[in-house]
């Protein structure tokens, strides 16, 4: 390898782990703010759970699929597949309903409102395909909700719930998605050539679904009082 390459690397990964640093320290806030489980009432853990499946049953494979039309490397497009191709074979969506409803947790339509207006803005910025910035947002999101199974499992299991199937595997298999991704992102970003710093370019997606997270996080009967 020459220095020149051997450099460039070099770089590469200081970016690509600054970038993970400044994902990992947005996970670290969201986890922060939330309630101990210990202190929510049935209705708030009930809240929690049928917000976050509100969201993931319906959106996670979509917005997947709008990274796989996105992206440009042969590197990203190989790893959304394969990550694409576990959700439907494994169907994901039937695992995250079947942990919701073993909590009484299913969404109602006051859930989907809660959370209705930070979903369409992230809807929206998925539409605009947007290559590099749509691979910085899955790749925040897979290492974000691997991190959160622990919490959504222990308010299922104050719910009375014994169903782990949908937080054992997205708690252990996200790991390498989450890696994989990384990789990707960082495939995107030397296609796009983009001379602005990251900041700059790359986090609109990450920054929209964070709010979308905290929408999850809040109960709305407390937001408004
Ligand atoms: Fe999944």
């Amino acid at each position: 390898m020459s220095s020149t390459s051997s450099g460039v690397l070099t770089s590469s990964q200081a970016r690509a782990d600054s970038i993970k640093a400044y994902f990992d320290s947005i996970t670290d806030d969201l986890l922060a703010s939330l309630p101990v489980a210990e202190g929510l009432s049935a209705a708030e853990r009930r809240g929690i759970i049928a917000r976050y499946s509100a969201v993931l049953e319906g959106n996670f494979i979509y917005w997947m699929t709008g990274a796989y039309l996105a992206a440009k490397s042969e590197e990203a497009r190989a790893t959304i597949l394969e990550n694409l191709h576990e959700e439907v074979r494994d169907c994901h969506p039937g695992m995250m309903r079947k942990f919701a409803l073993a909590a009484h947790a299913q969404p109602n339509t006051a859930d989907a409102m809660a959370v209705y207006p930070n979903l369409s803005n992230v809807r929206l910025f998925i539409g605009k395909l947007s290559p590099a910035p749509i691979v910085a947002m899955m790749a925040f999101f897979e290492g974000f909700i691997q991190r959160f199974m622990p919490y959504l499992e222990e308010l299922a299991e104050k719910q009375g719930s014994a169903e782990r199937v949908y937080t054992q595997v997205h708690g252990v298999c996200d790991i390498a998605h989450s890696q994989e991704l990384y990789h990707a992102l960082d495939a995107e970003m030397a296609l796009a050539n983009d001379s602005r710093e990251p900041a700059e370019y790359l986090f609109e997606g990450v920054h929209l679904l964070r709010a979308l997270i905290e929408s999850m996080f809040t109960d709305p009967a407390s937001a408004s009082a």
